[in-house]
């Protein structure tokens, strides 16, 4: 069986170490990427394809893995050349996974999305909708976790998208309540006094979500625009409106971060530099 992946980032590295180690065949094709991808790819040892177009049609399951804005742009790019099936696994709304797969002209495809941090490796759980859900979950004999919950496709975009309403939002809503407390002197304070209500792994979770959001502050950002789009076509979107505002003054400030910051003090220091140097900050956010 070989496994294609369109993009190779973090979930496809991740998920190719893994699968390389169950001796599967695991392919990507890097022309004209970053030398990010490219050096990711090299150090992986997955076959290189001159394409998109060529990975595709060689490819049993091919994996879309790219980020929230490209999910469209790289379906319609591979649509014509896709043999297996086609799964999107991006952060996009319902109606973005149904319209890049409507651009898979053999109509085998999956709305998979993955729940929590790919880091994780195999194991992570991902949920996944549409007709061709139970071909993808062949993968499982791999180690992977993947589970259907459904037989139509924007189903398991729905759920993700809806959960990170919820965790982003509360990403947001800590970067917002505690940088203003650090710029008070009384960060650790206020850590404290809402773990007594909310519970002993507050502190440690909330410092975490401080400082993944600062990393990938860029691609959250984009999620939460789907967010808003789902939210739109059923309600109000006021709460996801604001997470969007909130990381992408985020990304728009530290965007250059290379290493993990050690401390969400760190995170605060750097956004506090960049809010000096653009004046944000005297009037509150
Ligand atoms: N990381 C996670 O834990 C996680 C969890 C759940 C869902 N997701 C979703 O999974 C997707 C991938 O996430 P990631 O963390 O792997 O992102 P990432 O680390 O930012 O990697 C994205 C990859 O896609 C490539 N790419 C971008 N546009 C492309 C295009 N048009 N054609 C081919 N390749 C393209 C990028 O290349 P360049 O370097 O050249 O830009 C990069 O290799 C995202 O949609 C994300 O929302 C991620």
């Amino acid at each position: 069986m070989k496994i294609g992946f369109l993009g190779f980032g973090e979930v496809a590295s991740t998920l190719s170490k893994g699968l390389l180690k169950h001796g599967v065949n695991v392919a990507t094709c890097v022309e004209g990427r970053s030398s990010e991808t490219k050096e990711l790819a090299g150090k992986s040892g997955v076959t290189l394809y001159k394409s998109n177009k060529e990975l595709a049609e060689v490819s049993d399951i091919l994996l879309s893995t790219v980020t929230p804005s490209q999910s469209i742009i790289v379906a319609m790019e591979v649509g014509d050349h896709v043999n297996g099936v086609y799964v999107d696994m991006n952060n996009v709304s319902p109606r973005t996974v149904k319209e890049a797969l409507s651009y898979i002209h053999n109509g085998k495809t999956v709305d998979a999305s993955i729940i929590g941090r790919v880091k994780k490796g195999l194991s992570v759980h991902i949920i996944t909708s549409g007709n061709y859900a139970c071909q993808f979950t062949e993968l499982n004999k791999y180690g992977m976790n993947i589970s259907v919950i459904g037989d139509e496709l924007g189903q398991a975009s729905a759920i993700k998208m809806l959960r990170s309403s919820f965790t982003k939002g509360i990403s947001a809503l800590l970067l917002e309540t505690l940088y203003t407390a650090y710029k008070m002197g009384i960060d650790e304070e206020v850590l404290n006094i809402i773990a007594e209500t909310e519970g002993e792994n507050f502190k440690d979770s909330a410092i975490s979500r401080i400082i993944s959001s600062s990393l990938h502050a860029k691609r959250r950002c984009e999620e939460m625009e789907e967010v808003v789009e789902l939210i739109s076509e059923n309600g109000n979107p006021q709460m996801s409106k604001a997470t969007v505002q909130v990381f992408k003054l985020l990304y728009k400030k530290i965007d250059k971060l290379k290493e993990r910051p050690k401390t969400y003090k760190e995170v605060f220091k750097l956004m506090e530099r960049e809010y000096k140097k653009n004046n944000i900050g005297n009037n509150g956010y």
